[in-house]
């Protein structure tokens, strides 16, 4: 219930100009290592999902932190798992899409085999802030021949309409944050 919702996000590690000034990085692995925490997120993600979990035939995460938790809800909704890479990590044949940072831009890869044509995906992450990375993601699911289910993230932060960049897909956020 709200009190299990209000411990997790308790637990969420804010560090001032973490990796650079200005920047408030927000870090959910302390959920991660508490046992009750993480059973509580993975719980709280389920039964917020943003489609019913029988719309969902496979889960697809963002390098890096959509790799620690995105494999664990996979696990627990009883899905496969898909890793959407930093380019150049991944071997032949590969997807790839580009997407703006606050400072230049970075590429993202899937691999073209990973995900069958109209296979469901929903594309978890740890956090949404501008919406690049994930609307870099949901190309590269299509590109791949998949539909996009939606998007769950743990955190959401406020100010930046990173839904914005998302279109129509349906989203859900365990919390909002500044
Ligand atoms: C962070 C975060 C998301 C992305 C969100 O990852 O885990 O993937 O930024 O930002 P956006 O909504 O503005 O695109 P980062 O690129 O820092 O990589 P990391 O997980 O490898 O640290
Ligand atoms: N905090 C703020 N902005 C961000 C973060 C974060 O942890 N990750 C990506 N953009």
């Amino acid at each position: 219930g709200a009190e299990d919702a209000q411990y997790v996000a308790s637990l969420i590690r804010t560090t001032p100009d973490f990796p650079k000034p200005g920047i408030h990085f927000r870090d959910f692995t302390p959920i991660m290592t508490d046992a009750r925490a993480l059973r509580l997120m993975l719980v709280a993600l389920e039964r917020t999902l943003p489609v019913p979990a029988d719309q969902i035939d496979l889960v697809a995460g963002l390098e890096a932190r959509g790799f620690l938790m995105g494999p664990a809800l996979a696990a627990h909704l009883g899905k496969g798992f898909v890793p959407v890479r930093k380019a150049g990590k991944l071997p032949p044949e590969t997807l790839k899409q580009s997407y703006a940072l606050e400072y230049g831009t970075a590429s993202i890869e899937i691999e073209t085999e990973a995900v069958r044509d109209g296979q469901r995906v929903l594309i978890v992450d740890d956090l949404i802030a501008t919406g690049g990375t994930a609307a870099a993601a949901a190309k590269l699911v299509e590109l791949a021949g998949g539909k996009v289910a939606g998007f769950s993230f743990v955190m959401e932060l406020q100010g930046l309409d990173g839904r914005a960049q998302l279109g129509d897909y349906p989203v859900t956020a365990l919390t909002e944050m500044p």
